[in-house]
């Protein structure tokens, strides 16, 4: 992305490699995970948390902004996000696209498999004509 060197999108997508071996997923074993690079460049991870309660689950990259807002950020770069799908770049879900877009549109998104590669898209292409703060005059 602009302004991101390789170097620093390549420790992105190690930690959110990382941040998957960390998921509570024992109802799904489907371990996500995310790592979110701050405007002023640190790197905030999060994995799914699931729950006996199915509904309480709470995905990689829910647990990733919570984290970083808890910590003092509300301007964003990046995102990494992975699974343990091999053979297709996953995107996040549907929730997780309008809670990511409350923070601004225009990051970066890396879909990223396994192996480490990954593909690079925007929250833009990822949630067209969304419902976002400007709408409520924010
Ligand atoms: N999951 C995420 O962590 N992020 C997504 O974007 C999609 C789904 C988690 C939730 C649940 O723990 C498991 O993946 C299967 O749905």
């Amino acid at each position: 992305m602009a302004g991101t060197d390789n170097a620093k999108v390549k420790e992105l997508v190690l930690k959110c490699m990382h941040a998957r071996e960390m998921a509570y997923c024992p109802y799904s074993r489907f371990p996500v995970g995310a790592a979110i690079l701050t405007a002023d460049g640190a790197i905030i991870t999060g994995c799914n948390v699931e729950n006996a309660s199915f509904g309480l689950t709470v995905c990689a990259e829910r647990t990733a902004i919570q984290r970083a807002v808890a910590e003092g950020h509300i301007k964003f770069s990046a995102i990494a996000v992975t699974c343990d799908i091999k053979d297709s770049f996953v995107g996040p879900c549907g929730a997780c696209r309008q809670v990511l877009i409350e923070f601004g549109t225009d990051w970066v998104v890396y879909l990223t498999k396994p192996d480490g590669s990954y593909k690079e898209t925007s929250l833009k292409e990822l949630l067209p004509l969304a419902f976002s703060p400007a709408h409520l005059g924010h």
